[in-house]
């Protein structure tokens, strides 16, 4: 098997890479003690451009619990928000540390990141992809639903970053996934076309018809209806995504059994209902700890 170098998209890696890094996670999650010194002595650089709880505090918390370190750093107190190219930062940091997580608006940004760094970068979000949430969510899924290849996975709302990767994930380990979005808030049309091209991947469908997306669904996802950064379209959103709330009405559509999931920060009475959130179906909390396990075989993997 090939070695990974970066994680910026799930595209870059086989489905093989995929699937090793879930069963490696979930030995992390059943055996933490075992890797206890795995990274001793390395760092980690954590680039936030935007806001964040889960994805600083499962890194940080990661590299800890790794033997390793990481360092928090902001683009305002670095000389990344004052125009330092991003050459000279991925150069420079790699001379230091021995891996680079970034999360930013600009997916450009973090690929010409990797494209300079000399140590392994991670994506930990932007405006484009979020793959490091699709690991943690499939490890979810495998402890709720048992398999991942042949799922029926529905995701409604925004076309975003959480879509595309997800969709990216879903022709990996071979997901059938329905995506309801209301026109003009689609995934990319290219993002969904080289996935189709993916051999193993399931049905691809894209649908501006909420209920034809969850029909049948056995997992049910979701995310903000206005990202980051994305603020002041909050009230136009609010009208134009209604029809794509998860709610109890649409929940009658899924199969017997069906989980809920959300990347979160959610929003309770606009994407989702209180009930669903809230709800026996929803396995948010066990995504959000996931992400700690499913990261450290990503550091372990990558480091
Ligand atoms: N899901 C997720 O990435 O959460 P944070 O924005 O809190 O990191
Ligand atoms: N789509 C959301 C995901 C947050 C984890 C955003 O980009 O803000």
């Amino acid at each position: 098997m090939t070695t990974v170098k970066h994680l910026i998209s799930l595209m870059d890696w086989t489905p093989e890479q995929v699937l090793v890094l879930l069963d490696l996670a979930q030995e992390i999650k059943a055996h933490p003690e075992e890797f206890s010194t795995a990274l001793e002595g390395k760092s980690l650089g954590m680039i936030f451009e935007k806001s964040s709880t889960r994805t600083r505090v499962s890194f940080e918390v990661g590299m800890t619990q790794l033997g390793g370190h990481a360092l928090f750093l902001t683009s305002q107190a670095t000389q990344m928000g004052r125009g330092e190219p991003v050459r000279d930062t991925a150069s420079v940091l790699s001379r230091y540390v021995d891996g680079i997580m970034a999360r930013t608006f600009s997916h450009e940004w973090v690929v010409e990141l990797a494209r300079y760094s000399h140590v392994p970068v991670i994506n930990g979000l932007t405006d484009y992809l979020h793959p490091c949430q699709i690991l943690a969510d499939f490890q979810t899924v495998r402890e709720h639903i048992g398999h991942l290849k042949g799922l029926e996975l529905c995701y409604l709302g925004d076309g975003n970053n959480v879509a595309h990767s997800l969709i990216n994930g879903a022709a990996k380990v071979g997901a059938n996934i329905r995506v309801g979005c209301p026109e003009g808030y689609l995934p990319d049309a290219k993002l969904v076309e080289r996935a189709r091209r993916e051999p193993t991947a399931g049905s691809i469908l894209v649908t501006t018809n909420p209920v034809e997306a969850i029909a049948g669904a056995e997992v049910v996802y979701t995310d903000v209806w206005a990202s980051m950064g994305q603020e002041a379209e909050q009230k136009a959103r609010e009208a134009v995504f209604a029809p794509f709330q998860v709610n109890g009405a649409l929940w009658k559509q899924t199969a017997k059994g069906a989980v809920f999931m959300h990347c979160l920060p959610a929003h309770r009475g606009e994407e989702v209902s209180a009930e669903i959130c809230d709800g026996t179906m929803s396995v948010i909390y066990d995504q959000a700890e996931n992400r700690l396990h499913a990261q450290k075989a990503l550091l372990v993997t990558l480091m």
